[in-house]
């Protein structure tokens, strides 16, 4: 059975918009793949504590000991093991949300979501073959030709690459926080995106 792993780092929970686009596509993907099961980490609610002197040390005596099997581990082994990824997570200071990169933080483990090869080369461990982004943003970026300055969805790809996911896809609403636009009017476009997202999924 595939699995598909959902997190969530939309930090303004209910009320998120990203959220609601998030919801959609996967309403949309379930109905498409009734035999797919999605789980979803809600990162806020884990209360995710950032990587803290002795969390690393423990970390690292885990991991030196090879027992790659401890809770500690748990969120990179679910990663690792997902056929399919999607992150829902606002635009925050031209980045995503400080609780996204401390998940990301502690899934990305040697020997479990990477590892490097007998030439020293990294390789992806990641079972996934397509990871989903699905994101809002306040500024219109893209159109305003400052696609350069959002290192949000830039960051993700890259990671993909270093996990092993063959296919990184972004859906971005953007522009919301500006007044002078017809706000509702692009959320409901980006739902239709979101629909048409999920419908092009294999
Ligand atoms: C802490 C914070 C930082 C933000 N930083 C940016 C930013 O750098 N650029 C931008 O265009 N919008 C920024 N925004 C606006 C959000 O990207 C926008 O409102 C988004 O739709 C929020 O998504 P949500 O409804 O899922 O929380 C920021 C919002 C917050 C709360």
């Amino acid at each position: 059975m595939e699995q598909m792993l959902f997190v969530n780092a939309c930090v303004r929970g209910e009320r998120s918009r990203t959220l609601l686009l998030a919801r959609h596509f996967l309403e949309v993907y379930q109905a498409g793949h009734p035999d797919h099961v999605i789980t979803e980490r809600d990162l806020c609610r884990e209360r995710l504590q950032p990587q803290y002197p002795e969390i690393l040390a423990e970390r690292d005596a885990l991991w030196e000991a090879g027992r790659l099997d401890q809770p500690m581990f748990e969120a990179a082994r679910q990663f690792a093991a997902a056929d399919r990824i999607v992150i829902a997570a606002p635009f925050w200071d031209l980045n995503y949300p400080a609780i996204l990169k401390i998940y990301l933080e502690r899934i990305s483990v040697a020997n479990i979501t990477f590892g490097y090869n007998e030439k020293g080369e990294m390789t992806g461990l990641c079972r996934a073959r397509d990871m989903i982004f699905l994101t809002t943003r306040g500024g219109a970026y893209q159109e305003a030709g400052l696609g350069w300055m959002e290192m949000g969805a830039r960051h993700l790809e890259a990671l993909c690459s270093m996990y092993g996911i063959d296919r990184f896809q972004c859906l971005a609403v953007e522009g919301l926080d500006d007044e002078r636009r017809d706000r509702e009017g692009m959320m409901l476009v980006g739902l239709t995106q979101a629909e048409a997202l999920a419908d092009s999924l294999s």
